[in-house]
């Protein structure tokens, strides 16, 4: 269910499960967690680059595969826990590259990874409120993180969707690219971080998002010690001295 490739630095992961609108079912997580562990493993790539199609990025978790749990079921059997928790344990930059809707569980998915590029196309929601249910995969936390308690509470009380534009004007992704540029430009992104101090790289990405679970003071705390460890760094070293000879860093 899902299609995996490299690209340069990039690996990339293509969610393919089209006649559900790539609806995430066990068999679509487990395959993604065990991608996204692969990609993680191996020194040749340098970010991970998470996709679906042009029609959808994933319309959310599965919910005919969902409709007759019960708890506690679920609850022993952890039904989301560390399947679809497993790209908050990457290592390296995850970057997720939205077309299309990105719904339920589709934009929690979205919103576990450390940015996400949106096409012009994508459209992001909480609708669960719509099936008698609310988020359930940090999608409550993380969009009113990233947006603010008003539009995050209009958003999970009516299931409004909201379009790339105003995603980006709230803040929700970095930038709206060109539908047909979508995946290229998420492995350009890639490719400039591969050029970068691999050690700088996973420090930034643990530093940013401490901001999204720690008190200021601890993440501040977390983000000297972080950078006070890169002056034991090679990268440390060349990148300063390469600025000083007027010459470009070779990390
Ligand atoms: C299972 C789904 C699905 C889903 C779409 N499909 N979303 N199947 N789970 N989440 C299936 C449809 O049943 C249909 O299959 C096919 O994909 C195409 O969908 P259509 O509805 O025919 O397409 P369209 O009319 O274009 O509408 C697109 C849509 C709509 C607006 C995205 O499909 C929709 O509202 N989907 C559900 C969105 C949603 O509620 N997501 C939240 C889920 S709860 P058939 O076989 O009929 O052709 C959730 C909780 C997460 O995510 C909590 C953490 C685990």
């Amino acid at each position: 269910m899902i299609l995996t490739e490299v690209q340069g630095r990039a690996g990339v992961i293509r969610l393919n499960r089209p006649a559900a609108l790539n609806a995430l079912c066990d068999q679509l997580m487990g395959e993604l967690g065990e991608a996204l562990g692969r990609f993680d493993a191996d020194p040749a790539i340098a970010a991970i680059v998470l996709t679906g199609s042009e029609r959808a990025f994933a319309a959310g978790a599965d919910i005919k595969e969902m409709q007759n749990r019960r708890f506690p079921g679920t609850y022993l059997h952890d039904f989301i826990g560390a399947r679809w928790e497993a790209v908050l344990t990457v290592r390296k930059p995850v970057i997720a590259a939205v077309a299309g809707f990105a719904l339920g569980g589709g934009c929690e998915l979205a919103m576990m990874c450390d940015l996400i590029l949106a096409a012009e196309t994508a459209k992001f929601g909480q609708p669960e409120i719509n099936l008698g249910i609310i988020p359930g995969a940090g999608g409550s936390q993380r969009l009113t993180h990233a947006i603010g308690k008003s539009k995050a509470m209009e958003m999970v009380l009516t299931g409004r969707m909201m379009n790339a534009e105003e995603a980006e004007r709230a803040g929700l992704v970095a930038r709206v690219v060109p539908a047909e540029s979508l995946v290229s430009e998420a492995v350009a992104l890639a490719e400039k971080i591969g050029g970068l101090s691999a050690p700088a790289v996973a420090m930034a990405k643990e530093a940013v998002n401490a901001a999204f679970e720690l008190p200021l003071r601890e993440g501040v705390r977390l983000e000297r010690r972080l950078f006070l460890g890169l002056f034991g760094t090679e990268g440390q070293k060349e990148g300063m001295a390469a600025f000083l000879e007027k010459r470009k860093p070779r990390f």
